[in-house]
Order: C-alpha cells, then sequence, then structure tokens
C-alpha cells in the first residue's frame, strides 16, 4: 500500500497560506505552496478539519461535514486543490471527527436522538470532559443533559444508533467521491461508550499521557476505548474502501491492537509524549514497532511544537529518528523549519492553550513571511530568523535536512533491529545502515 512508508505532512490550514488578504490560511493558498511538498519529498498531506465551524475548538466542532468553511474557500477550491495535488503525485488525508458535532450543526436540533442525552435530570455518572468539567451539560433548550467528551459546544454523537453510522459513512462517501485518499480520524477512541453509562474509576496513575484537570482524576474505560467500537470501526472502513485510515489513539501501545482490525494505522503518541532520553524512547518505539502499522509523530497542533519540546539541540536527531524508524511517519507544518511555540494570543483563541502551536507557516523574511498580505490572525515568529526561502538556500539548513533524510529512506529496505548503545544513544540497524541517535 502506498502508505506503509509515507512520510503525510500535517496541514494546519488556517496558519499555511493565505491567498484572499484576510489573515485567515486558505485552500487556494494550500494549493499556491504544494511545491513546498514537493521540494520536501513527502506523500501526502493531512489536512485538519476545513468544515463549516463555529471555532470553538478550531475546526474540530464541525457544523456541516459536507461542505468548505467560507473562511477556506468552496468545494470547488477544494475539487481544485485535489487536481493540483493528484497532478505532483500528493495524496489527500481529511480530519475525520465521528465522535462529537458542532452544537450549531442541524443534526443536534433535527436528530436529536443521534446524540447521548442523560436519562435522568442531571449529570448520570462522573464522566469528566477532557478539557475540564463535568461531560454533561444541559441544553438550555429542550432542559435535557447531553454528553461532550471535550468541550459542551461539541456534543458527542451516539454510536449505538444505526441512523449515525449511515450518517458518518455518507460522509465518508462525500469526501472520497471528491477524490481524497485518506482521514486522519479524530478522537476515535471516544466514539464509543458504555451502554449502561457506568462510573469511571478513579485513577490508577498509570495513564502515561497528559490529561487537563479532573479529567486526569479518572481511568476513562467506561466513557471511552470500549471493545464496542471495533463496530464503529468497522462502518468507517466499509465506506472508506481501501482509503487510509489513520486514526487518533489517544492510548498507549499495548490498547491499540483492536483499533487496527479495522484502521490501516495508529498514531505512536508513546514516542511524542517520550521524554528527549535514551532508554525512554527505546521504550516507546520497541512496542510500536513490533506492532507494526503505526504512524510515527513527534508533534501536533495539539502539544508544544517539536523545537520547544526537545530542545533546539535535539531537532535533528529528533528528524533523523523520526524518518529512520520503520513504517509511516507524520510532519507538522514548521517543524522542518524548526518552529518553537509562540505567544500565541491575547485573549486565547483556543480556551485550552493550543494558540502557540498554531502560528503561521514563514515562508519568506517579510513581517508577515509571506503568509499573508493582510493582518495575520496569529503573528509569525521571527520570519527573519526562520523561513523556507532561506533555507532553501542554504545547503545545511534544517530544512534541507529533512529532504535529504526524506529521500535517502526511499533507499531504505524494511530491515529494522536495536543495535547495543552507548549510555545516552539509541542505536538500531536499518537495512543494513546503523542509525545513532543521541539522547543523553
Ligand atoms: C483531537 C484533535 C484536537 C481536538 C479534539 C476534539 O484530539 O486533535 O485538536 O480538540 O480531538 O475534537
Amino acid at each position: 500500500m502506498w502508505w506503509e512508508d509515507a512520510v503525510v505532512y500535517q496541514i494546519y490550514p488556517r496558519s499555511f497560506q493565505d491567498s484572499d488578504g484576510d489573515g485567515i490560511g486558505d485552500l487556494r493558498g494550500i494549493a499556491q505552496r504544494l511545491d513546498h511538498l514537493v521540494y520536501l519529498g513527502v506523500d501526502a498531506f493531512w489536512l485538519s478539519p476545513i468544515y463549516p465551524s463555529p471555532l470553538a475548538d478550531f475546526g474540530y466542532d464541525v457544523s456541516n461535514y459536507t461542505a468548505v468553511d467560507p473562511v477556506f474557500g468552496t468545494l470547488d477550491d477544494f475539487e481544485l486543490l485535489v487536481s493540483e495535488a493528484h497532478d505532483r503525485g500528493l495524496k489527500l488525508l481529511l480530519d475525520l471527527v465521528p465522535s462529537h458535532t458542532s452544537i450549531e450543526h442541524l443534526w443536534f436540533r433535527e436528530h436529536p436522538d443521534w446524540y447521548i442525552w442523560s436519562p435522568v435530570d442531571g449529570p448520570p455518572n462522573n464522566w469528566k470532559a477532557a478539557f475540564g468539567g463535568s461531560a454533561w451539560s444541559r441544553d438550555e433548550e429542550s432542559g435535557r443533559w447531553y454528553l461532550h467528551t471535550f468541550y459542551p459546544e461539541q456534543p458527542d454523537l451516539d454510536w449505538r444508533n444505526p441512523e449515525v453510522v449511515t450518517a458518518m459513512q455518507e460522509v465518508v462517501r462525500f469526501w472520497l467521491d471528491r477524490g481524497v485518499d485518506g482521514f486522519r480520524v479524530d478522537a476515535v477512541n471516544a466514539i464509543v461508550k458504555d451502554a449502561e453509562l457506568r462510573n469511571d474509576p478513579p485513577a490508577s496513575g498509570r495513564f502515561p499521557f497528559p490529561l487537563v484537570g479532573e479529567s486526569a482524576e479518572l481511568d476513562h474505560v467506561y466513557s471511552a476505548n470500549r471493545p464496542e467500537v471495533t463496530h464503529a470501526l468497522a462502518a468507517l472502513r466499509e465506506a472508506a474502501g481501501d482509503a487510509l485510515l489513520v486514526g487518533e489513539v489517544y492510548l498507549p501501545t499495548a490498547e491499540c491492537p483492536r483499533y487496527l482490525e479495522h484502521l490501516d494505522l495508529v498514531f505512536a503518541f508513546e514516542l511524542l509524549f517520550s521524554p528527549w532520553k535514551a532508554g525512554s524512547l527505546l521504550a516507546a518505539i520497541e512496542p510500536a514497532a513490533a506492532l507494526g502499522r503505526v504512524a510515527w509523530v513527534l508533534s501536533n497542533h495539539d502539544f508544544d511544537r517539536l523545537a520547544s519540546r526537545v530542545g533546539e539541540e535535539n531537532v535533528r536527531a529528533a528528524a533523523e529518528l523520526l524518518l529512520t524508524l520503520p513504517g509511516a511517519a507524520f510532519v507538522y507544518q514548521g517543524d522542518e523549519l524548526g518552529l518553537p511555540n509562540g505567544p500565541g494570543h491575547h485573549p486565547p483563541y483556543d480556551r485550552a492553550g493550543r494558540d502557540r502551536l498554531r502560528h503561521p507557516m514563514q515562508w519568506d523574511a517579510s513581517s508577515a513571511g509571506g503568509f499573508t498580505t493582510g493582518d495575520p490572525w496569529l503573528p509569525p515568529i521571527g520570519p527573519a530568523e526562520r523561513n523556507v526561502e532561506a533555507q532553501r538556500a542554504e545547503p545545511g539548513s534544517l530544512l534541507n535536512y529533512y529532504r535529504r533524510l526524506i529521500a535517502q529512506r526511499r533507499e531504505l529496505g524494511g530491515g529494522f533491529g536495536f543495535l547495543d548503545s552507548p549510555p545516552g544513544t539509541l542505536s538500531y540497524e536499518r537495512d543494513g545502515h546503523v542509525v545513532t541517535i543521541e539522547a543523553a
């Protein structure tokens, strides 16, 4: 399959390239910059959500699954982007958000039974929302309480209702008909909840990833990750055919096999959250490599940027690791320039504090970095210091390092095995080549 060893570049559409001067990136802007992806040598790109959204969660609160938000353009612009991408041999992945809609989606009023409601007048259990507070809120209009795994503006769909399954299958087919090559499936471990709405037990302390606020006080064994999720995934697969499905499964690797029954890949989040220490990296990589079919990833639009997390001194080693492990690798836009976290915005756009990971791409040294002719929605972070134009011209730049690594991985076969390595280093053999990563 094309994706087995693919490099996929994540585009955050608001922040990639603006084409109409409104300070917000758009689809025509992305089409204008596809040559950057060709220069890097990636196989595919994933667009974070482009659907209409009231922006409570910046696009992850979808109010219409089969349209393009006017801020990004039109369906025609999308079709143009697909054909421009395919002309260059690039595949395109969309972000599928099946677990919840926006509270402003028409479905919430037209099909209330497509959502999960409390059987009592108040929260029926102790479930907590991922961004803090109870996972239950009162709908002022009906007076009933609905479930939301994330913000209150994101009511959860009821995947036990066959009409929801059919509706989401239609969404998948709608975009496949327009030429998309696959989907990154958002929050997929949370799409099916316990039928009896049992209380989540107190946290055992074993969950290895960041959780926010009260959500960290519980083990999410009933509010998410139910065995029945495989039925929902089978339905997505049925609609997707052989299009790529990459799951955002926010769980340790050991819990991922269930998801791989129907998804092609799951993100290797243990690697993303590993401290930059050889022993921790080894512990994160070993089980994921053994599982196979993981998408290696070191950063995305939700967590600290790679350069800020591992430190500037380690960005090259991180790139080498990401791009020499066996299997697909995801690169978040701007990591190839070494962009750090930015200042964000005051007042914040994202209540969970993620603005600072979403600053615009920097194409040249001008004050808006070539991102927009208008006022950028988030400011660029020192475009004179880091930009695509300058790094293309400099053979030893980080951008050209990514480019060389991507070219070299084309020559690598499948062989992979760890080697004994001195403390503070991680060594492995990939198809006869020895890779040594410094991580003291
Ligand atoms: C995923 C997205 C994140 C979003 C959440 C809720 O984790 O990556 O940005 O807030 O789902 O949709």
